[in-house]
This record gives structure tokens, sequence and C-alpha cells, in this order.
């Protein structure tokens, strides 16, 4: 809670962890000036139509200096020339860079499978300040070329911010950004090979943009409590997470919660957090409401209702985890991310044909703009009446982690356990246990290495029947075009010597079972290894690779997953559905 505390502050307050440089306001205080000032003299009509240009117009002298040199701050401890290299596609082109006297350079640069345009300038040894990359959502980021004035001199690059930026030579083949392995330098000049390549955050464009950003949700919030969604934040057995949501007319928030075929009930306070995306224009806050009812007995059915003074949910059931091994079923989803209204519909189909499925597991990407409330709206509003009833059991997507900022919006929505890796952020992964089933939900978008320890105590140390990872890039990908050696190369190992049976992955758009696999090669049976899942929900598809570890394939099809758990004889049923309930996969494994 005191994460998403601090998270509500730079929310509330986005300029407060940045220091101002060079005499400017920092960046971030300059961009909440703007948007502030335009959503005070635009329409939401005007705001949804604005240009580059139109926003470049209104600046102040003082917000042109800050965008121009307030973005990307590092000292060099020589003369440098620095090359600024931004695509020849990116219209308007960032205003500073000839505004501050660099010059445009005839270099053929390549990367990304775009030509870039050379913008040169030489700086003393000292601090030095880059300005924006780009004030719409054109990408890719500008790229920086460092290499000194003197020829043979060696550059030190130190206090660079942000901090996750980082430094590599230039060269072809080097990775262009900072957070992708999937972009790389293709073509550099001879006056660039071989210098400092600074690399920014291919995420970070979106940190300055003003320009597409200012939306408005068709789900905006009331005094009603709505969106309300189970989770869980500690013991299944024992206790249950309630969140909602309100306009800011409401202050507080009440759960009322009994056994089912009780008179008496009990009630709890909530805690109110604000959630605010100020780009929301007919809706920026929302009050969000967490309790945990707790003290609950395993195996038993209960119902509650949510709100404040006269204004509550129906009374709502739901059931707590079984005491002990128990049969259950539960259902997997890959990413909804597009197409929410098919997704809901699916949902619907899934939750009315397997209406005692316990809980559902989605393993990341829940919707494609993480970090913009409207999305996360009509995520809520398409699950409506399924969430309020059955638990979701949420994974990190790369979508729900956009921005510098990473997956705030995420973090403030779902409570969750708070027993994951101590090496990530809390709430990012996470252990859960259900009956004989040990759930390890991880986070892709985290580091990988810094997870294992964590996967491997949770593994060594359970007594579980059955252990599922669930995690979002997949370690075997049904896609040629895409592939996380790092998943593989780290946690497979982990998998392989503590038996895991599935891994529940989302990421690639189409659907892949792969073969039961240890130590990287097929096996015989599930016994001897561990099966990797990949499917989707929403309707984005890709292609699908054909893999000597593909044991069933399919694309363009969009599914939903029921895993019945039987105790006796440990046997579990896997079947994937689509839409019109067609069974397209199934498998068993008996222990
Ligand atoms: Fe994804």
């Amino acid at each position: 809670m005191k994460f998403r505390l601090l998270l509500a502050l730079l929310l509330l307050f986005p300029g407060a962890a940045f220091a101002h440089e060079g005499g400017f306001a920092s960046i971030h205080d300059t961009l909440s000036a703007i948007i502030e000032r335009l959503k005070t003299t635009e329409d939401a009509e005007t705001l949804s139509r604005l240009r580059v240009r139109d926003v470049v117009d209104i600046l102040t002298e003082e917000e042109r200096a800050s965008l121009g040199r307030n973005y990307w701050h590092f000292e060099v401890d020589v003369p440098v020339v620095v090359t600024v290299l931004v695509t020849d596609k990116q219209r308007d082109e960032p205003f500073w860079l000839e505004e501050q006297g660099y010059e445009k350079k005839a270099y053929a640069f390549k990367a990304v499978e775009t030509d870039f345009v050379a913008w040169e300038k030489s700086f003393g040894a000292g601090p030095i300040g880059l300005g924006f990359s780009a004030l719409d959502n054109f990408e890719p980021h500008y790229l920086v070329a460092l290499r000194p004035q003197e020829a043979g001199e060696k550059i030190k690059v130190s206090e660079m911010s942000p901090k996750q930026h980082t430094i590599g030579k230039l060269t072809a083949g080097a990775f262009a950004f900072a957070d992708s392995f999937d972009h790389k330098v293709e073509e550099v000049p001879a006056e660039l090979e071989g210098a400092l390549l600074l690399r920014p955050l291919r995420r970070g464009m979106r940190q300055t943009q003003i320009v597409n950003v200012f939306r408005t949700t068709p789900y905006p919030s009331s005094a009603t409590p709505e969106h309300v969604v189970l989770t869980w934040n500690g013991d299944p057995k024992t206790t249950q997470t309630v969140q909602w949501r309100t306009n800011t007319a409401v202050t507080e928030g009440r759960v009322w919660f009994r056994a089912v075929g009780e008179e008496e009930h009990q009630s709890i306070d909530a805690v109110r957090t604000e959630l605010n995306d100020p780009y929301l224009v007919n809706d920026s806050i929302n009050h969000r409401f967490t309790a945990t009812m707790t003290g609950l007995e395993p195996g038993k059915a209960y119902e509650y209702r949510v709100g404040h003074g006269d204004t509550m949910t129906e009374w709502t059931a739901f059931e707590t985890a079984p005491p002990g091994p128990a049969p259950f079923r539960f259902v997997y989803m890959g990413d909804a991310q597009n197409g929410l209204d098919d997704w809901g519909v699916l949902m619907h189909e899934c939750f009315k044909n397997f209406p005692d499925a316990k809980f559902y597991v989605m393993a990341g990407d829940l919707v494609n703009r993480g970090i913009q409330r409207d999305d996360w709206d009509a995520y809520f509003h398409n699950a409506s009446d399924i969430f309020d009833r059955r638990t979701l059991v949420p994974a990190i997507g790369n979508h729900e982690d956009q921005g510098e900022d990473g997956p705030w919006m995420y973090l403030g929505l779902f409570d969750l356990p708070k027993d994951g890796s101590p090496a990530i952020e809390p709430e990012r992964s996470y252990a859960l246990e259900y009956g004989n089933v040990l759930f390890l939900v991880l986070d892709t978008n985290a580091p990988i290495e810094a997870q294992t320890a964590w996967i491997e105590e949770r593994l060594a140390s359970t007594t579980a029947t059955w252990k599922f990872v669930v995690y979002h890039h997949p370690a075997y990908s049904s896609s040629t075009e895409r592939d996380n050696p790092e998943v593989r190369r780290h946690w497979l190992p982990i998998f392989d010597k503590y038996k895991v049976d599935l891994a529940l992955q989302g990421h690639d758009h189409a659907y892949l079972r792969t073969y039961p696999m240890f130590g990287g090669q097929r096996v015989a049976t599930p016994a001897e290894g561990t099966i990797y899942l990949v499917s989707v929900s929403g309707t984005k598809f890709y292609e699908q690779g054909d893999f000597d570890y593909t044991e069933f394939g399919m694309t363009k099809v969009n599914t939903y997953q029921v895993l019945d758990i039987q105790v006796e004889g440990d046997k579990l049923t896997y079947k994937a559905h689509d839409v019109n309930g067609e069974v397209r996969d199934q498998f068993v494994i008996e222990k």
C-alpha cells in the first residue's frame, strides 16, 4: 500500500521526484503545466485533434527551453561531439536541434529498418542536456553518438538521467535501445564507427507525448460503485480482496460480508486511493477502493456487497479455496489487449459454459494501453458480472508496463500478494497456493535473472502436487520474429529441476502447445518435462512459425482454456475452447 501511495503522489505531483535542471523547470513539470493549460483553454474535440505544431505555437520561452534541454542529461569529462540521430520519417523534427545550433550532416546511418538524419554539435567537458524525442507518438526514439573532439581521447560519461538509459559501442549489430533486444543498429558511417552509443528507452517516447494523448472514456465513473474486481493479496483459503471505483464525490467505501445463508454480517472500511489519468478529459480522477475480507473459513461460500452510505452493490457470492487437495477448475487466458468487446463476448461464453471455474488467470497484456485508464474502463466493463464473483489472477505484460514509470496503473488497479521476488517491485511477481496447485506469477518485463533465486526458493519449498508458472513473454515462441532467450537461459533450468508442469504464457498472439520439454529438448511424457503454452483471448493475431518444439499450434483463433484438477489419480484435464464452444486443443496429464 505504501508503494501505491508513493505512486499516487508521483502522479499528483509528477515533478516531485525530479530536480530542476539548468535553471528551467523539469520536463515533467513543464509537460504537466502545458497539459493543464490546454485542458482549461481547449475543448475535448480540439484536444483530440491537436497537432505538434499547434502545441509548439503555444509554448512559452521557458517551456521551449525546458523541453529542449531537460529530457536527457549526462556529463562528459572531455570535450565531445554529440550526434543526435533522428529518423528521416519524423515529420515534426524536434525543434530544439536547429534552435540550439545542431548542424545536419550527410551520414548514412541505418537502424530499426529506417534511415536516420544526423544532427551534430560540439560541447566542452561538463553537463549536457538533450531535448525530447517527439511530442506525438512517433517512433523510433532518436539515438545518440558521442565521440571525443581530440582523436584517441577516452570519454567518461556520468550522471546519466534517466538512469535506465545505457551506453554501448556504436557498430552495426549493436542493440539500439536500452529496453529491447529486437531493435538493432544496421549501418554506421565511418565517421561514427566505434563511437559511444547512448541508448534511450524505446518506450521513453511516450514520456513527452502531448499530441494524440487527450482522450475521453466511454465509461466515465459515477457515485455508483463499479468495476468491482476480486483479487487475492493473501491466502485464498481465508481471505478475499475486493476493489472498485467511484468518482471523486465518494470519499469512503465499505464492504459488508457474511457466509451464504447467514443473516449476520460483518463490515470493514476500504482504503481509498486516487487514480489519475490527466489526459482523460471527461473523467481524469477516479477513487479506487480496496478492502480485504479476512478470517474466512476455507472451502466456504460467502457473499458481499460494497459501497458507501445507502449506495451498495447487490449481494454477490464467492467461495474461498478448499482447506486441502480438492478437485477444482480454473481458466487461463492469453492476451486480451485488442478487441476488448470481442474479448468480453469470449469471457461471458466462458463464464456461461463453466460457471464453476474458480478463478481466471491472465498471462499479461490484459489491455493494449496499460497506462491509459479508458482502456482499463473498457476491460472491466466487458468483464462485468464476472470479476466481481470470480477472482482475477493477473500477470504483467509489456502493454501494462509502458512509459518510464513502469506498470503504475496496473499496480494501482490490483491489490496482489506482496510475497514475490524481493529483487523487483512488490506485486510484480507473487505466489499463490490453491488446493494442491502452486502458481508462481512472474514478470518478464522486469529483470529476468534477478527473479531466479525467489523462483527456486518457492519451488524448492512447496509441497504442492502441481506447479504452474505464469508469465507473459514465452520461453518458446510461437512466432519466427520473436524470441526471449533470457527467459530460457535463466528460468528453464529451474523449471526443469523442480518439475514445473505447465508454463501459462502470452504475448505471441497465436496458440502454441509445446511437447513436454526438458533441458531444451523434447521428452516423451509430461512427467519428464514442462509443457509451455501460448494463447490469445483478444482479436490481434500473429503468424506462427514451425518449430521442432511445437506439438500443436494455430493462429487467428482466440480461446479460453479450462483446466480441471482432479485429486483422485492426480489428473489434469486441459481444454482450449474457442468462442463457439468448440474444443480446439486438449490433453491430459496423469501424475
Ligand atoms: Fe505482449
